[in-house]
């Protein structure tokens, strides 16, 4: 509110509200939901300014309406390997296509989200950008392409965007504080709080057996004050800390090893491993190394970054760093989201995680996974950890609990299925519930096996098939369980079952999207094309929904 005018002056006029409001369409694509969130604060933003804000996600877009936009924001991320997030796919395909409507004369601005520790970074942004000048768009405000700590950056760019975009009477000054940190949703839910906590570790068990080659962790963590308002199908983000060998390590190799400011910096706050492209430039440009410069001009760094982190290159390119050097080349050490393995009707206070270490050798050094190997190997019970509720509305058990439901997640993947599964029984849904799990030993890796059993007793779970892809001498995967199981799998979805998938977003996501689809053209009658658009059609309903990383 305005505060009372001092010293007899008298108070600031807010500035008077743009004439007739002017429509403004944002659109975004999302998978984890930080587009999402951004595109919500765009719009909070937008209104006070004297816009009539409409927010679209690109898998809802109807293309036909983008030319009569006039003025719009995209908010892109690009996902794995330089890929659109899957909701937005086949709209990006069509706007990146030859038919795509031309958008002459609207005036665009464009914010890309991306992660530096993967390839093409901001691929989708960039290329949505350049498409839009193509077709006719103007340019109103120059791209920006950010990383894991996009929070003040896209701020800084939403209201630079929004000034660009206003009508000319109303650009200037008409710029209004907005509480970013705790925008919420577009819609009218109130946000559970995004606040980071600090937690304690109350049970942390080796789901594995001694002699699996795999070590997932299952973690309790008990929240003092309550659980926040966590759902079944949320994430929670780890804020983890580097390994301290690894720490030493860079202090050695840059002779700092006596600044203990460092030390800690290093430990909890920096990203010491991600090596991209940027983190070579940033390199040669703070130390001026001739031969780390040379390298750039190379045209190798991209393929030599492949599976190196910082410290191969400080070791390769030996320079006299200081300090201030590491905090410039590092970016912010970013949180890990997991998906919540527990529902708050029965885990009550607590959240429970399931979490694999990530262990692994490239050019002769072994590598570890930061945020898995500080709950693996870092921390124990009593230990306490800061962390962060991550929402995703995207992955939802169905408003109808008499709603069927098939569940695929090997690995890891399982996590939001015990949730999935508590809540059942918690709520004495009526609907069926199918479960697909894998991972490689059936007596070493069947994570929460009793637990299944437990559920397939009370009703809770429904079905279970399984898949242990290295008890035999051929690969078994889920994807298998699916073919050899298509004719009922096709009956559930027939009979209105929701279809969610979990975990590896590379190989297993697409490869049990595919199997969906063998199993319609199979079971249905149709070419692959119409199985292919039937699969289309229930992520369209959201029947079909995905978790994946
Ligand atoms: P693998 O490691 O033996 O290849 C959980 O990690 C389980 O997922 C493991 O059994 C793993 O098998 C399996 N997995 C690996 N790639 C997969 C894919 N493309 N589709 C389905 N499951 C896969």
């Amino acid at each position: 509110g305005l505060d009372a005018a001092a010293g007899g002056q008298p108070a600031a006029q807010p500035s008077a509200p743009p004439k007739a409001s002017e429509p403004l369409t944002i659109i975004f694509a999302s998978e984890s939901g930080n587009s999402e969130t951004l595109a919500s604060n765009v719009a909070k933003l937008a209104k006070k300014q004297g816009f009539k804000p409409k927010i679209v996600d690109f898998a809802d877009l109807d293309l036909a309406t983008l030319p009569k936009a006039g003025k719009l924001v995209a908010i892109a991320a690009t996902w794995g390997e330089g890929e659109p997030p899957a909701r937005a796919v086949e709209t990006y395909n069509a706007i990146m296509a030859d038919g795509a409507p031309r958008i002459d004369g609207v005036e665009f601005g464009v914010l890309a989200l991306g992660d530096t520790s993967y390839a093409e970074f901001c691929a989708i942004g960039k290329a949505l950008d350049a498409r839009f000048e193509a077709l006719g768009g103007k340019r109103a405000y120059d791209r920006a392409d950010l990383d894991l700590d996009f929070e003040k950056p896209a701020a800084d760019w939403i209201k630079g965007a929004l000034k660009a975009l206003a009508p000319a009477e109303t650009a200037a000054d008409n710029v209004v504080a907005v509480d970013f940190a705790r925008a919420g949703a577009h819609d009218e839910d109130e946000e559970p709080s995004r606040e980071p906590k600090v937690v304690e570790v109350i049970e942390h068990v080796n789901l594995n057996s001694s002699r699996s080659d795999k070590e997932t962790i299952h973690l309790a963590l008990e929240f003092e004050d309550g659980a926040p308002a966590y759902e079944p199908g949320d994430s929670l983000e780890i804020y983890p800390e580097n390994d301290p060998q690894l720490v030493e390590e860079i202090l050695k190799a840059t002779g700092l090893t006596d600044n203990e400011a460092l030390r800690k910096s290093l430990l909890a706050e920096r990203d010491i491993t991600t090596l991209s492209a940027a983190t070579v430039e940033r390199f040669a440009k703070a130390t001026g190394h001739a031969d780390a410069q040379k390298f750039i001009e190379s045209g190798e760094v991209k393929a030599w970054i492949e599976g190196r982190h910082l410290i191969d290159l400080i070791e390769a390119y030996p320079a006299a760093l200081t300090a201030e050097h590491l905090d410039t080349i590092t970016r912010p050490l970013p949180p890990r989201a997991y998906s919540i393995a527990s529902s708050r009707k029965e885990a009550g206070d607590e959240v429970h995680l399931v979490i694999a270490a990530v262990r692994y050798a490239t050019h002769g050094r072994s590598r570890t996974g930061v945020a898995s190997t500080h709950v693996a190997d870092r921390i124990s019970n009593g230990a306490k950890l800061r962390v962060r509720l991550k929402p995703n509305k995207h992955f939802r058990l169905p408003a109808d609990p008499a709603t069927d439901i098939i569940m695929v997640g090997p690995g890891t993947g399982v996590a939001p299925f015990r949730a999935f599964v508590q809540e059942r029984r918690a709520t004495e849904a009526s609907g069926r519930s199918w479960l697909f799990f894998g991972d490689r030993h059936f007596t070493h890796d069947f994570l929460y096996q009793l637990e299944w059993q437990e559920a397939l007793e009370d009703g809770a779970l429904s079905k279970i098939d399984v898949a242990f892809s290295r008890d035999q001498p051929e690969k078994i995967y889920v994807q298998n369980r699916i073919d050899e199981h298509a004719k009922e799998l096709v009956e559930w979805l027939d009979g209105g079952a929701h279809f969610y998938v979990c975990g590896d977003a590379k190989n297993m996501a697409k490869d049990v999207r595919a199997a969906l689809v063998r199993a319609f053209s199979t079971h249905k009658g149709l070419s692959e094309a119409e199985a292919e658009a039937h699969v289309a059609g229930l992520e369209k309903a959201k029947r079909y929904q995905q978790d994946v990383y």
